[in-house]
């Protein structure tokens, strides 16, 4: 049974609270939020767990195996250090960090301490992705001419989303809090990204954070990327990633709708609706910390993603 300690229980760490509650293999040991009255909450639905306001008397506790990281982006650095020191195992969200130097500074910790490291992106095992990948890699859609990610928002942050960081230029975002998963993607299909031009608009309050980017990023292929994100417009969100091959096109929309085409058949719409779980990330984290084979996104991809995200973020 791998122990775990979840440090940040807000909209994301109650999502994965359940997960490691419902699984088999793990037991939820400890939680910490430094928001007391969240502690008080958890209280009523959790039994038999220890409850921290301070995340490093959780890191104190010989008990704990395993550390999710799920605190506000600027957070992650200093914890996850913190974690490696006390040789836990560490699962961080999403961006890995809030910069270049921080995410270098915590893929070294973790290399050097020897531990299990990995973070959150919830679509590498996503079954509506996994057919994405087939089909570029089988070349079904022949050879990718373009890649395309559109993130288009009424409202940026969305109604259900409200935290005192999400909004802010320091942390916020939905530059740093969408383009990371799919970044992920695009390096794992087509490795390293040679080039990237980026333009962002953001309010005149300069704690606001961006409501525009346009972007090009050139693949090592050849191949360009283009980032097409907006909020604070008139139509439905629709977050969009397509890959346009020569003989087809295939595309994930909104996460988890898979739409493919091609060109020797009739138009065709394929709906990949149902996730078959047949692989999660709490197993594979699991998988890992018993030394077996598994399937992590870890700290050296957060890095080389974060690379990318920081020249997003710095616009011409
Ligand atoms: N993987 C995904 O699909 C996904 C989706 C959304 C957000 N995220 C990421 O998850 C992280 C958390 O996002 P969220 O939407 O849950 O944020 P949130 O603001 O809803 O929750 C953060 C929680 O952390 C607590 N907290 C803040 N600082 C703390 C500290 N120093 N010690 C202990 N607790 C602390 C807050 O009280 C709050 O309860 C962010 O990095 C975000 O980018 C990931």
């Amino acid at each position: 049974m791998v122990k775990v300690g979840i440090i940040g229980l807000g909209a994301v760490g109650d999502r994965l609270l359940k997960q490691f509650l419902g699984h088999s293999e793990t037991q939820v040991y400890a939680i910490c939020d430094s928001n007391a009255g969240r502690l008080q909450e958890v209280k009523e639905q959790v039994k038999n767990v220890e409850l921290y306001t301070n995340y490093k008397d959780l890191l104190l506790n010989p008990e704990i195996d395993l550390v999710y990281i799920a605190v506000p982006p600027k957070y992650h650095h200093r914890i996850a250090l913190d974690a490696v020191q006390a040789k836990k195992h560490v699962l961080c969200e999403k961006p890995l960090a809030d910069s270049y130097d921080e995410a270098k500074e915590m893929l070294e910790a973790v290399e050097n301490a020897s531990v299990t490291h990995a973070i959150n992106f919830p679509l590498a095992y996503n079954d509506a992705v996994n057919e994405l990948k087939k089909r570029v890699i089988d070349k079904e859609i022949g050879e990718t001419q373009r890649v395309e990610l559109t993130m288009h928002f009424p409202k940026w942050p969305r109604a259900w989303q409200q935290n005192p960081w999400i909004a802010g230029r320091e942390q916020g975002g939905f530059v740093r809090e969408i383009t990371p998963h799919y970044l992920q993607l695009i390096l794992e299909l087509f490795g390293d990204i040679k080039e990237v031009q980026s333009y962002i608009q953001y309010p005149s309050n300069e704690n606001d954070c961006e409501t525009s980017i346009i972007a090009r990023l050139m693949l090592s292929n050849g191949c360009p990327v283009l980032i097409n994100g907006l909020s604070g417009i008139g139509r439905k969100e629709e977050i969009s990633f397509k890959i346009y091959g020569d003989k087809g096109t295939v595309a994930l929309k909104n996460w988890s709708q898979l739409e493919g085409e091609r060109i020797e058949k009739d138009s065709h719409v394929i709906n990949v609706l149902e996730n078959n779980e047949h692989q999660d990330l709490i197993s594979e984290m699991v998988k890992a910390i018993n030394g077996d084979k598994c399937r992590l996104i870890t700290f050296k991809e957060g890095f080389e993603i974060q690379k990318v995200l920081e020249k997003l973020l710095q616009s011409k």
